[in-house]
């Protein structure tokens, strides 16, 4: 049932470009050139005249919720808050009619976000769902909603769910974007081409799998990592030190790059894995400017940059290359690198990367 691998979150790591493609199949129409969304479509004039949309989740469901801001903010052009469920429900937090709650789920069956969605249609809210299991509660008490076909997933750390859920969020940022004509049919069809590509991209990504073990192997007994990224590679850098936290026991921090500088700079000195999330985009400049703070620090710089980077070359310990893509579709081909990295370093640790201690697949208690 591991189809020959040695767990099942390695396995799953590699069905990523099969489990993104299957969360578009349908949806991308490139021979039509358009996009289609059955949840979307019922509920496109509320879509079109929403004045926020509250993104609530936990954990990395909570990571593609921060990608999500990224995307509809960029692409739709509407204001959007990322909640932790949990904080959200606690909170007494201004709702409105007029408001969509998306809530992101690979189970389903998060209690606490169960929970915010509760309160959030009692103030008249409409609920729009992501989940990757079918006729799961969650499923059951959204309004509306569009599944992440990435199949069941066992490894407890989630992995392809993660993708899955960033791609559905990028087309339905996508098609919020058209509909609100805030998208020029130039830049949709441009995504579109690209989006086509990440399955492509994501496989030969995970062509870099023994060249991550080997690193793996020179960091395997750190007490600590720091992962940095800024703009569509801050959510990335989160969930990259999550992935290791909760398999290997490393403590792991993730960071906005520019906050180094108000506290966890502190931290760095030549015993300190730091890795930098630092792919071609808008803010590649910034994140090589901080590359050099943690240098100047001796920090151990693992570099994760765009194939054919040459700068970054001379000034990080390892690089590791991937292939280019748009801005806002960087995180379905930069997160790839560090699931690979968490899971060799667990494994060598010698962890049940599987079944990590004190974790549970789904949290259906709060
Ligand atoms: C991390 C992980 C957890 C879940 C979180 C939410 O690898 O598995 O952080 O992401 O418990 O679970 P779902 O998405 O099922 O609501």
């Amino acid at each position: 049932e591991k189809g020959g691998y040695e767990h099942f979150m390695l396995k799953e790591i590699f069905e990523q470009p099969r489990s993104i493609m299957d969360s578009m199949r349908g949806r991308l129409e490139m021979n039509a050139g358009h996009l289609n969304m059955g949840g979307f479509r019922a509920y496109e004039q509320k879509f079109v005249n929403a004045q926020r949309i509250i993104v609530v989740a936990c954990g990395t469901s909570w990571h593609a919720g921060l990608v999500a801001e990224y995307l509809l903010e960029d692409l739709a052009r509407i204001p959007v808050e990322v909640e932790y469920a949990s904080e959200f429900r606690y909170r007494n937090p201004v709702i409105t009619e007029r408001d969509i709650v998306i809530a992101i789920s690979q189970s389903g069956e998060t209690a606490d976000t169960l929970a915010a969605i509760e309160l959030a249609k009692s103030k008249g809210a409409t609920i729009f769902g992501i989940c990757n299991v079918v006729g799961s509660s969650i499923a059951r008490a959204t309004d509306a909603g569009a599944y992440t076909h990435a199949g069941p997933e066992i490894g407890v750390a989630s992995t392809k769910a993660f993708t899955a859920q960033v791609t559905v969020l990028t087309l339905l940022a996508m098609l919020m974007g058209q509909k609100r004509g805030t998208l020029t049919d130039t830049k949709l069809r441009e995504l579109m081409v690209e989006l086509d590509t990440i399955p492509a991209k994501v496989e030969k990504a995970l062509l870099l799998d023994d060249e991550i073990r080997a690193i793996a192997a020179t960091f395997c007994d750190v007490p600590n990592f720091l992962y940095l990224g800024r703009g569509y590679n801050f959510p990335v850098a989160l969930e990259g030190a999550l992935k290791l936290k909760e398999i290997s026991y490393i403590h792991a921090e993730g960071y906005p790059a520019a906050e180094m500088k108000h506290g966890p700079i502190a931290l760095i000195d030549e015993n300190m894995p730091v890795v930098v999330i630092a792919t071609r985009d808008s803010s590649y400049e910034k994140v090589v400017s901080n590359i050099q703070e943690v240098k100047a620090r001796k920090g151990r710089i693992i570099a994760v940059v765009t194939e054919g980077d040459d700068v970054i070359r001379d000034m990080a310990e390892f690089v590791i290359e991937v292939p280019y893509t748009s801005e806002a579709l960087v995180p379905l081909v930069s997160v790839i690198p560090l699931q690979l990295l968490s899971y060799h370093i667990a494994v060598m640790r010698g962890c049940n990367v599987d079944q990590p201690r004190n974790l549970a697949k789904s949290v259906t208690v709060e």
